[in-house]
């Protein structure tokens, strides 16, 4: 089912969410229909519990390159819940990132470039893996949704930071996430 996605402003966007204790509930398998289905309605890249309402740390993201992200080299398609994330270095660079709770914006956000992130998929199977580029970036944009963190609060040169259609005149980065 597509859900209302919350909009920045909500309290409900900055709270840090709850882990999940069980693995492999209908509860849970709903939620992640749930999930799968606003982000693929709304073109997603990821999409975090969290911006439908339910404050639990699963988080989810993939779906490839699209016109948005021409260069997002094949992003798995990922249930990724109780997520822990390490840098591999303290390396760091920009992107234009936006977010569905921050429709019509983007900005552009420092993250690490090489991370591990480790997790539980959807029936309790663990996840270990390596990221870089925007894979690494959309790990780190949809975890911190899980801790209440929103883009905006990451984006350091605010003359960077704006409306997407007067940012990218050209229509490249139509879209919100
Ligand atoms: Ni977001």
């Amino acid at each position: 089912m597509i859900r209302e996605v919350l909009r920045m402003g909500d309290p409900r966007l900055l709270e840090r969410a709850r882990e999940v204790d069980v693995f492999g509930t209908p509860g849970l398998a709903g939620l992640i229909a749930d999930m799968r289905d606003t982000m693929k309605h709304l073109n997603g890249a990821g999409l975090a519990a969290p911006q439908i309402g339910v404050g639990l740390r699963v988080v989810i993201f993939g779906g490839g390159p699209s016109p948005r992200y021409p260069d997002a080299a094949a992003v798995p398609d990922t249930v990724l819940i109780n997520p822990v994330l390490m840098p591999v270095t303290r390396e760091e660079e920009g992107g234009w990132e936006g977010c569905l709770s921050v429709p019509g914006l983007r900005g552009w956000v420092p993250r690490w470039t090489q991370l591990r992130y480790m997790g539980f998929d959807a029936d309790g199977a663990p996840i270990d893996r390596y990221a870089t580029g925007f894979h690494a970036r959309v790990v780190q944009h949809e975890c911190d949704h899980l801790d209440g963190i929103l883009y905006p609060m990451r984006v350091r040169d605010f003359s960077r930071f704006g409306y997407t259609e007067v940012l990218f005149p050209d229509g490249s980065m139509a879209g919100d996430d």
